[in-house]
């Protein structure tokens, strides 16, 4: 039978998200409902809702959930009802041409649920990256459901599934960060405060978070930066040089998706270094850089899409970090709020005045 719930739809470019009744059917083969306990609010949501992302209308929001495995359909074996779990927007096929070389994490072809998710007059919803998770529950394919310990709370855990992985596998994934590294981190947003929190894990020696924000600065600082840099009071490429021997960091992370802060993060990396875009760029965005420097200065621009991450792989391994106190992930909660609070969740976000708020359900 298919079931009702409550869910947040966005059904126009900018007007205000509402709690409609959703309606969710029974999982078919490969497919499960999902109860929802917890969902992050993401930039993407806000993306999403101004028609950032592509035009299908009406959306149902949120992408950064944890919950319980409720009901599977016939074929599925990989999870099983009660299964505890955070959902992915990257459920591997195994067959496109990156999964046949052996890296699933590059997947061209992920999953999502067949059937979809409706208003109660028949009109189909588009889930937000194939989740929808701003509902009591939610149909997906059941590879989007990765099972961890159930020892996580559903607010921490959830956030893994989206921002928070994007950042931790910047750091670890793409820009292959070691012991011993220096790192910059420009942006400390959610994915940038991560993406210092991932460098830390790897061992970064010196770890210098750059943001025009103060509170951001401090937050970074918190979470293992050993230097802070206000980039809207101070050059950040010449604070980065002063920092590391007048050279420059090994890895420096760009978390905010502009090309002048590109730009600082390609002029503040030393010699033969990485930067890491993992930030979002709009589509009229341009970079222009001398192709001699590029050249001349070695190393590899790199790009991250949800931190090179292996769902099956990093989700279960960083749970089990958090449960042994060594990847505090309750940091990244600012606050928890009621499904009908994602509008207002929007408007502080854009003010900057949290890292993430968590809806609960
Ligand atoms: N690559 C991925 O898979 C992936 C996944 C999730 C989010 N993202 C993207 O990552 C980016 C950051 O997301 P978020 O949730 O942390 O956003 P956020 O709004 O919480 O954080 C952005 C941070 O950048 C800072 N900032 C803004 N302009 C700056 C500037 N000129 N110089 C320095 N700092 C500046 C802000 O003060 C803020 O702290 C977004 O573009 C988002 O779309 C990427
Ligand atoms: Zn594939
Ligand atoms: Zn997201």
């Amino acid at each position: 039978m298919p079931q009702h719930v409550h869910g947040v739809v966005a059904r126009a470019k900018g007007e205000p998200v509402r709690v409609e009744t959703v309606v969710v059917p029974d999982p078919g083969p490969g497919e499960a409902v999902v109860r929802v306990q917890a969902c992050g609010v993401c930039h993407t949501d806000l993306h999403y809702r101004e028609g950032g992302i592509n035009d299908d209308f009406p959306f149902l929001l949120g992408h950064e959930a944890a919950g319980v495995v409720e009901q599977v359909g016939p074929d599925v074996t990989d999870v099983a009802l009660g299964d505890f779990v955070i959902l992915n927007w990257r459920a591997v096929c195994g067959r496109c041409r990156a999964c046949r070389r052996g890296r699933p994490q590059y997947c061209f072809d992920t999953r999502n649920a067949r059937q979809r998710m409706t208003l109660i007059d028949g009109t189909e919803l588009s889930p937000a990256l194939g989740i929808g998770a701003f509902a009591e529950k939610t149909l997906v394919a059941a590879g989007q459901c990765t099972k961890v310990d159930p020892a996580a709370s559903p607010a921490a855990a959830g956030l893994l599934g989206c921002g928070v992985m994007a950042g931790i596998g910047a750091a670890i994934n793409t820009g292959g960060v070691g012991r011993g590294d220096t790192v910059a981190v420009i942006g400390c947003g959610g994915v940038g405060d991560a993406a210092v929190v991932g460098a830390r894990l790897a061992g970064a020696a010196k770890l210098i978070a750059v943001d025009i924000d103060d509170r951001k600065l401090a937050t970074a600082r918190s979470l293992g930066a050993t230097h802070t840099v206000n980039s809207g009071t101070t050059d950040p490429v010449e604070a980065v040089r002063d920092l590391t021997g007048g050279f420059g960091a090994d890895v420096v992370i760009e978390a905010v998706g502009r090309p002048e802060t590109y730009r600082q993060a390609f002029y503040a990396r030393d010699l033969a270094g990485t930067v890491v875009l993992v930030g979002v760029p709009t589509p009229e965005m341009r970079l222009e850089l001398p192709l001699l420097d590029v050249f001349g200065r070695g190393g590899a621009l790199k790009s991250s899409w949800y931190g090179d991450c292996l769902p099956s792989r990093d989700f279960p391994m960083l749970i089990d970090l958090h449960l042994q106190g060594r990847l505090d992930l309750d940091a990244f909660v600012s606050e928890t709020i009621a499904l009908d609070e994602v509008e207002d969740a929007f408007a502080r976000m854009h003010k900057g005045d949290v890292l993430r708020s968590v809806v609960i359900l």
